[in-house]
């Protein structure tokens, strides 16, 4: 991707606003201003890098199909009749109306119910109502639904709108592959539900998620002794980073009348948890037996839709679908016993930001000047690198001074 240097930003910022000199340091303006938001809609959102938008386990038969968006852009995700997966845009090719209106389901074909255009799973138009009294040039094999460039890893289907976006390898770098297959095995996976919410919050604070607050917003958290464990944090210089913990659940906990509950039933013998955040809003985890993709909208500068996916693997067996159903719904997710909090602070950091000044970055900062070589786990350093990126991709200057 291209990243212009310091010296040529000035006439092509985004948004007019200095950045501060010390790199552990945030403006608060960027969590609440709304014309920046569209700025970021076009060079983020719309721009050269990969989106998840779906996993194939979502759509595991001929004519399923969900609906998504990518910043404002509406998108219909389909498996067509020939098994693959395609990334359209929601918007008939007549007059622009939304075709799709449901979250989900099965269907043989689409029909935009205005002038009811009929669209192929696939996207191709069928045929339009009154089409012989049509201009003579109308050609029906150019009015297709828009598609969007996607491409597959371990099941997660990626979509962008950018015309340089580099391959999906190149763009997602070793760490971040090595991270996504700890999390996701072998990709193939199978849906057990839902967790659906709509936060108050910027979506660059959603994804702030650092590992020094786990264990201290957090209180059941520290039922996984996350603290405790043995970690660390890998970043990349396109804004991805992962942290890889050891969690060892404590035995004795009093007021968890089942401790089965936080029980580890895989194979890792690691225990391992997984926490992988995709720039700008795509996130992964594992914690114990549960695996959950968070497929995330930024609908608008105060408002972050989050859909919590939770999947098991193909080949467990009805034990383990139904200790990692019992798992995900209450340890994870807006509602999860150990990570529930979020929402409040996510709509408090919103309100606060409302202020002068900068949102400061401190433990685990060795030099303010440099970005972190070595992230401990429970370390809030690890968030700076895409932080520099995002400044660099938006072309905000750094003060002097
Ligand atoms: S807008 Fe869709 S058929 Fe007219
Ligand atoms: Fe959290």
């Amino acid at each position: 991707m291209d990243m212009p240097g310091d010296q040529s930003v000035a006439a092509k910022a985004a948004w007019p606003l200095i950045w501060p000199r010390k790199l552990n340091q945030i403006p608060k303006e960027v969590f609440v201003s709304p014309g920046l938001f569209e700025a970021e809609l076009k060079t983020i959102f719309h721009g050269d890098i990969w989106h998840p938008v779906a996993h194939a386990a979502e759509l595991p038969n001929p004519g399923d199909f969900k609906t998504f968006s990518l910043g404002r852009t509406p998108l219909l995700i389909t498996r067509g009749a020939d098994g693959k997966i395609n990334v359209l845009v929601n918007s008939c090719t007549h007059r622009g109306t939304q075709v799709e209106m449901c979250a989900a389901g099965n269907r043989k074909e689409f029909e935009c119910p205005y002038h009811r255009w009929a669209f192929e799973i696939s996207g191709e138009l069928i045929g339009c109502p009154g089409m012989s009294e049509f201009s003579p040039d109308f050609d029906k094999s150019r009015y297709g639904l828009a598609r969007l460039r996607s491409a597959e890893f371990l099941g997660v289907v990626f979509a962008t709108m950018g015309d340089n976006t580099p391959a999906l390898a190149q763009w997602l770098g070793e760490d971040m592959i090595r991270a996504m297959k700890v999390i996701l095995g072998d990709g193939r996976l199978k849906l057990l539900g839902y967790q659906k919410v709509r936060y108050q919050v910027n979506w660059k604070a959603y994804n702030d998620n650092d590992g020094y607050h786990a264990g201290l917003l957090h209180t059941a958290f520290r039922l996984l002794n996350w603290q405790g464990g043995k970690g660390a944090q890998f970043m990349t210089e396109n804004g991805h980073m992962s942290i890889m913990a050891e969690l060892q659940p404590l035995r004795n906990v009093g007021f968890l009348k089942d401790p089965s509950l936080i029980t580890f039933k895989g194979q890792d013998p690691a225990k391992r948890a997984s926490v992988l955040e995709l720039f700008p809003i795509g996130v992964m985890v594992k914690h114990l037996d549960t695996i959950n993709i968070r497929f995330a909208i930024a609908h608008s500068h105060d408002c972050t839709e989050v859909h919590y996916a939770y999947f098991a693997h193909q080949d467990d067996d009805e034990e383990m679908l139904r200790h990692r159903t019992r798992q995900a719904s209450n340890l994870l997710g807006p509602c999860g016993m150990i990570s529930m909090e979020d929402a409040s602070i996510f709509q408090r950091i919103h309100i606060g930001s409302f202020s002068p000044g900068v949102a400061e970055f401190q433990k685990g900062v060795k030099d303010p000047y440099a970005l972190p070589v070595d992230v401990a786990q429970n370390d809030e350093t690890g968030q700076l690198p895409k932080w520099e990126y995002y400044r660099r991709l938006m072309n905000f200057q750094r003060a002097e001074i």
